[in-house]
């Protein structure tokens, strides 16, 4: 049992409850009967919100089901760009911001229009045409957060062809690896971006991971921060030459409902990360309904602010595909929260009049760290409603989040998804759930949700489990790129049939969902998901370590923290120096998220009778925490000294 659970469990004795905001109920997008009705037929019911989208034909098939592969509306033809942008210009809608861009250097904004951004789809379409791709194809962005990250989505979708977006954090090694698996031949990026005051460079690590990757044969870079970067004749292309000129104009072709949209890398519970897969119609369908319902969009006034990188999944639906199905006015802001003032958020939510914020636990609890004196010293009064994802958020944050953020009134959706998800399934929608401080409360309409034990039977209010989803549903994964067994095995194979999550829960006594964190040994680190397997595949890679366990020890700020032990081959000392190396080495391997924050040099690891190192005992040291049963242990003693070990070190950051 982990920390959260034990916070949780605390807190559960004097749980408080929020009804549903009477304020909300009267004009909210979701009535009080829409679980009733999902329920009666959730097949029927995705159905409707998919005919939402607009078809160049339409579909008469909703759910095929063979499990574990699901299609959703399969005969039916569309284009997801024309469904971010065309239909919005064709309705009268061309002058509404689709963006208000935020650059991290203060006074670099832009304001970006449905027109202005599908005539630069256009041309950027035109553009990767004329680079040779074409549907089917897989396109790599490595982009900061700027407007023409989501024009090069928007242009590869145009073309039917599959984005696959790398998070800018990540290092060359990252990125040739994703490259490679993906296959892509085209990549889009920038010579840099702007990240705490400095400009980071990009083009260098892609001319870097280019290096493995032979197939590569063009790049398309923007310039950002006007950083020297080298350009490779007749493989480098700068945007502003070959964009730029491109006719605004592109007649878009359709796809079947089932076309790749996107593949996105996520860490599982080995070294090597997978390429989630996602389709259009179904994902979009999702994304767009739950973007309405749970924040109850009204596309004409809000001005929504999804607080998360372009590099993870929350980015692509509910900064890009969500909102831009539905029409909405997103602000998208480049930098780190404290860029220009530990009040820059709070700024840019009054400079914009930010009415419903989607953001990380991990960010909520450093913006509470700084203090209430930034939020207080602005006015605030815009925001209607909040919304958190990526990780369990504890109580006292959810309830600052709430009253100091939200002054009592805004209502707050805590809302679980996974990458694999594709969109939110369990959530309190406003106006109909009532909410309680750190709880996902239920599954979203025709979303069914259960927790279940290791025999997979239900474990029924008052009891903790695993989580598993029932049925398919339209933003569910089609799959690992290039591993169907994989999928299988992960995902549909653990409760036969049913989706295992990999994510610890619990239903309270009146039935309401508690999220307890990741099972498995996937650490969520800032909200990044990271895999246990990935640091330890990095530490190894030094000379000096022959063995590395790494977990991920509960922390006040990121939720976890990467602690790692190692032991090191004969000849290499323990030092400073050498910690200080191991650390440089994740971050160049992986990229800084991964970088440990302890690494604490043993002369043996804990393992089994087997063989096996006990990470689950590491866990127990790295949280201080008295040991638990170490029974199993060949040696029980090299446990007890680890723990002297850790507790005698000063921590090293
Ligand atoms: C965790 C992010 C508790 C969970 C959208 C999941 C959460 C993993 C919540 C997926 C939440 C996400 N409460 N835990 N509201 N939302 N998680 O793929 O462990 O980056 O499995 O997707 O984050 O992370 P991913």
């Amino acid at each position: 049992m982990n920390n959260t659970h034990e916070a949780i469990e605390a807190h559960l004795g004097e749980v408080r409850r929020f009804a549903p905001s009477a304020q909300f109920a009267a004009t909210a997008n979701a009535t009080v009967t829409i679980y009733d009705e999902a329920d009666a037929d959730p097949e029927a019911f995705w159905a409707a919100c998919a005919r939402k989208l607009e078809w160049a034909t339409p579909f008469t098939k909703t759910l095929d089901w063979t499990p574990p592969n699901a299609t959703w509306f399969s005969d039916g033809t569309l284009n997801a760009s024309v469904n971010c942008l065309d239909r919005h210009v064709a309705a009268g809608l061309g002058d509404r911001v689709a963006y208000h861009f935020v650059g991290e250097p203060e006074g670099d904004t832009r304001t970006i229009t449905y027109q202005s951004l599908f005539e630069e789809v256009c041309r950027a379409a035109n553009a990767l045409s004329q680079l040779g791709v074409v549907a089917g194809d897989r396109v790599a962005i490595y982009m900061p957060m700027i407007p023409e990250a989501i024009v090069a989505m928007l242009a590869c979708a145009r073309l039917g062809a599959a984005h696959s977006v790398i998070f800018g954090g990540f290092t060359a090694d990252a990125l040739a690896h994703r490259i490679t698996d993906a296959d892509c031949r085209v990549v889009v990026t920038a010579d840099g971006g702007f990240r705490r005051g400095a400009a980071s460079g990009l083009k260098v690590n892609v001319d870097a991971a280019l290096e493995q990757c032979p197939q590569v044969r063009s790049v398309l870079v923007v310039r950002r921060t006007g950083q020297e970067v080298s350009m490779h004749e007749g493989r480098d292309h700068w945007w502003h030459d070959l964009v730029s000129p491109q006719s605004p104009v592109h007649e878009a072709q359709a796809f079947p409902a089932e076309q790749p949209l996107y593949v996105m890398y996520t860490s599982g519970t080995t070294a090597k990360p997978k390429g989630i897969l996602h389709t259009t119609a179904g994902y979009l369908t999702h994304v767009m309904t739950t973007h309405s319902l749970v924040f109850d969009l009204k596309a004409d006034t809000d001005v929504v602010w999804t607080a998360a990188d372009i590099g993870w999944v929350t980015g692509h639906s509910y900064i890009v595909y969500g909102p831009l199905c539905n029409g909405a006015t997103s602000v998208l802001y480049e930098g780190v929260p404290d860029a220009g003032g530990k009040d820059r958020w709070w700024r840019i939510v009054e400079d914009y009049g930010v009415t419903i914020l989607y953001t990380a636990p991990t960010t909520i609890r450093t913006l509470m760290k700084w203090g209430d004196e930034f939020p207080l010293a602005h006015d605030l009064t815009s925001l209607r409603l909040l919304g958190s994802v990526g990780e369990p958020i504890n109580p006292e944050a959810w309830m600052w989040y709430r009253e100091v953020i939200g002054k009592g009134h805004c209502p707050i959706v805590d809302t679980w998804w996974q990458t694999e998800t594709g969109g939110i399934m369990a959530t309190p929608l406003p106006g109909v759930t009532a909410t309680k401080p750190g709880a996902a409360m239920r599954a979203f309409p025709g979303i069914s949700i259960d927790v279940v034990d290791q025999d997979g039977q239900s474990v029924g209010n008052g009891g903790g489990g695993f989580l598993v989803v029932n049925k398919p549903w339209p933003g569910m994964t089609r799959g690992i790129w290039g591993d169907p067994e994989r999928y299988a095995e992960t995902y549909w194979s653990q409760v036969p049939g049913r989706y295992f999550a990999g994510d610890g829960a619990k239903l309270d006594d009146d039935g309401d969902l508690w999220i307890l964190g990741r099972i498995d040994d996937v650490m969520n680190v800032s909200g990044h998901r990271l895999s246990t397997a990935e640091v330890e595949h990095a530490l190894v890679a030094h000379e000096a370590v022959a063995e590395a366990a790494v977990v991920g020890a509960s922390d006040e700020t990121t939720g976890q923290a990467v602690v790692a032990f190692v032991t090191l081959r004969s000849g290499f000392d323990a030092s400073e120096v050498l910690v200080d190396n191991l650390r440089a080495l994740v971050a160049q391997m992986i990229g800084p998220i991964a970088k440990p924050k302890r690494i604490l040099v043993t002369p043996e690891l804990p393992k089994t009778r087997s063989g096996k190192i006990m990470r689950r005992l590491l866990r127990d040291v790295a949280e201080h925490r008295s040991l638990g049963d170490t029974t199993t242990l060949l040696d029980p003693s090299v446990l007890s000294m680890i723990d002297d070990l850790m507790r005698a070190t000063p921590s090293d950051d």
